[in-house]
């Protein structure tokens, strides 16, 4: 049995509960981070606390927590649930943050909110051999999402339809398109190999600033890789050479067919086995306790 944190307690996930009243609940007003944790170590922890804070900077709502608190909670949920992860140990933690609950239905912020906090954890499962051969397909949907994607937000509905029409199509994720630009997918961000130049969307309010996205930037810098964040126009993904979606959880994916159509030649190309070979040096330099 999983065991949770909720409000400060550590307890088994069915025995965890919260209000009806939750504005989690009832508004989907809350933010999370879901952080890997590699051999136990978290991983880009500080990123993804900073990236915590202007969630919740974004929805008015103060941290709950100091930042040494979040990791207290956060190494512990791995402790307790480290018997339900596999001889690596390696878990993503999720965690959550809304605007707790108030006596009535109202959609103006409690004077006085006392936050929600939930924290759990999974097993990371060993990525999947056969990525590495075929990748993975994808299909273009118009972006459906609100106006502030840059905020981590619980509010996760057109996420959820966007995912379902990839996977009711045979793919596994959905590039979104906004104003005939490639923002991200459904559930990562994503990048366009062409002529050796490894290109992103630029930050902006419209997509999720991806700690997986920045790390593939920062070792692109450190590893003297040609890279630029740039404007991506949806019609021109079919001349990429190469696509990739990243991830916490996935890590670094390679897209080798778009909406039914071979990218480059259908196979993972060569800048993205490149690339995830300085991802997982990172990754067990973390876990090695090398790095954060
Ligand atoms: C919409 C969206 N974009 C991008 C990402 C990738 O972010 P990260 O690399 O921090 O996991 C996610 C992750 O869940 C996401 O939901």
């Amino acid at each position: 049995m999983p065991t949770v944190y909720l409000n400060g307690h550590y307890l088994p996930a069915e025995q965890a509960c919260v209000s009806v009243m939750d504005r989690g609940f009832l508004f989907g007003d809350g933010v999370y981070e879901v952080i890997p944790a590699y051999g136990g170590r978290l991983f880009r922890l500080a990123h993804h606390l900073q990236r915590l804070q202007n969630s919740l900077d974004g929805i008015r709502l103060g941290n709950p927590l100091s930042d040494h608190a979040w990791q207290e909670i956060l190494d512990e949920v791995l402790k307790r649930n480290r018997d339900r992860a596999g001889s690596d140990n390696d878990q993503s933690v999720y965690l959550q943050v809304t605007r707790g609950s108030a006596a009535k239905r109202d959609h103006l912020f409690p004077e006085e909110p006392v936050p929600a906090v939930f924290v759990f954890s999974n097993p990371i499962a060993k990525p999947d051999p056969q990525l590495a051969t075929r990748g993975i397909s994808a299909i273009t949907l118009d972006d459906i999402r609100w106006q502030y994607c840059n905020i981590k937000a619980i509010t996760l509905l057109p996420n959820v339809l966007l995912r379902q029409q990839a996977a009711d199509h045979g793919a596994a994720e959905a590039l979104l398109v906004r104003n005939g630009k490639v923002i991200e997918g459904s559930a990562s961000n994503v990048f366009v190999v062409r002529e050796g130049v490894i290109m992103t969307p630029p930050r902006g309010e419209q997509m999720l600033p991806g700690i997986t996205r920045d790390l593939v930037l920062e070792l692109a810098e450190r590893h003297a890789l040609p890279y630029d964040e740039t404007d991506i126009e949806a019609d021109s993904l079919h001349q990429a050479d190469e696509i990739w979606v990243t991830s916490s959880t996935r890590e670094i994916v390679p897209v080798t067919k778009l909406n039914d159509l071979a990218i480059g030649d259908g196979r993972p190309g060569p800048v993205w086995k490149s690339m995830i070979e300085l991802y997982r040096d990172y990754k067990e330099a973390v876990r090695n306790g090398i790095r954060s």
